[in-house]
């Protein structure tokens, strides 16, 4: 069982798209997939355009099993809703003696094996939360905006990403995503060129900047369903495609 966190600690760098995307790509490929929200904005569930009755804050707390809290939301692909009963969730966590870090792994050792993959969408902090969920999984992807204060951030989360590893030795830091490409933009560019020359081996193809993404997000669709034949769902389906050949 694979599992992706997607994470960077700054806020609208398409860390919920690219979740989202990404899940129902790898789903429409005939994998099973798992999406897990752990941000308390509860985005992935409104992006699927679904309404679970029971969320990951749920499982946390221990008040359903993981397996009433999964919803199918497409075919081949269920969601563990986030949502702001994860505030409370993580003031708990915070407030354990031992091993709080290992909150959302024990919760989750019911269905360990049971998706081809799991994806954990993260929120923009470095919260108690991301930090579970960096222990979790064995990969990590992270989509950078092309802008130089995304690069900032980028550097700081490798070095937090650092601290996480010596504890989680499997966790690899697989994929860097370029997001919001706009060649018409020259900053964006050069963004582009010196994280080729830093990441060489994680860097992915970029996604450009489509409004059909966006667009998408209104009407809980998603891009492969909404706009199929848009250039948001051809790069996104590059990503997924480099996911399913890792290791190849
Ligand atoms: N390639 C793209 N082109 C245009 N708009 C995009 C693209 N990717 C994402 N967006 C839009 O940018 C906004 C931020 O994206 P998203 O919510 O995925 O980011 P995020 O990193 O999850 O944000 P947060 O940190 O708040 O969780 C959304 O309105 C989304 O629809
Ligand atoms: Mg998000």
């Amino acid at each position: 069982m694979r599992k992706i966190c997607i994470a960077l600690s700054k806020g609208g760098v398409a860390k919920s798209s690219t979740a989202v995307s990404v899940s129902h790509g790898i789903a429409l490929s005939g994998k099973k997939v798992l999406l897990i929200d752990t941000d308390d904005q509860g985005q992935d569930a409104f992006l699927l355009g679904v309404k679970p009755k029971y969320g990951l804050a749920d499982v946390l707390n221990e008040r359903v099993s993981v397996e009433q809290a999964l919803f199918q939301a497409r075919e081949g692909l269920w969601v563990l809703s986030g949502g702001r009963g994860l505030s409370g969730v993580k003031r708990a966590i915070g407030r354990k003696d031992f091993s709080s870090e290992q909150a959302l792994s024990e919760s989750l050792y019911s269905i360990e094996g049971r998706f081809d993959f799991v994806i954990v969408d993260t929120s923009p902090s470095w919260d108690t939360l991301t930090i579970n969920a960096l222990f979790y999984c064995l990969e990590v992807l992270t989509p950078v905006s092309l802008e130089v204060l995304t690069l900032n951030s980028l550097v700081e989360f490798a070095e937090r990403l650092k601290s996480v590893q010596k504890f989680n030795k499997k966790l690899q830091h697989t994929y860097l995503l370029p997001t919001f490409w706009d060649r018409r933009v020259k900053k964006s560019s050069e963004v582009l060129e010196q994280l080729k020359k830093y990441y060489s081996e994680q860097i992915c193809e970029p996604v450009k900047y489509s409004v059909r993404i966006s667009e998408a997000a209104g009407f809980g669709k998603t891009i492969y369903e909404y706009a199929p034949s848009s250039s948001g769902a051809k790069d996104y389906q590059k990503t997924v495609e480099r996911i399913l050949n890792y290791g190849r």
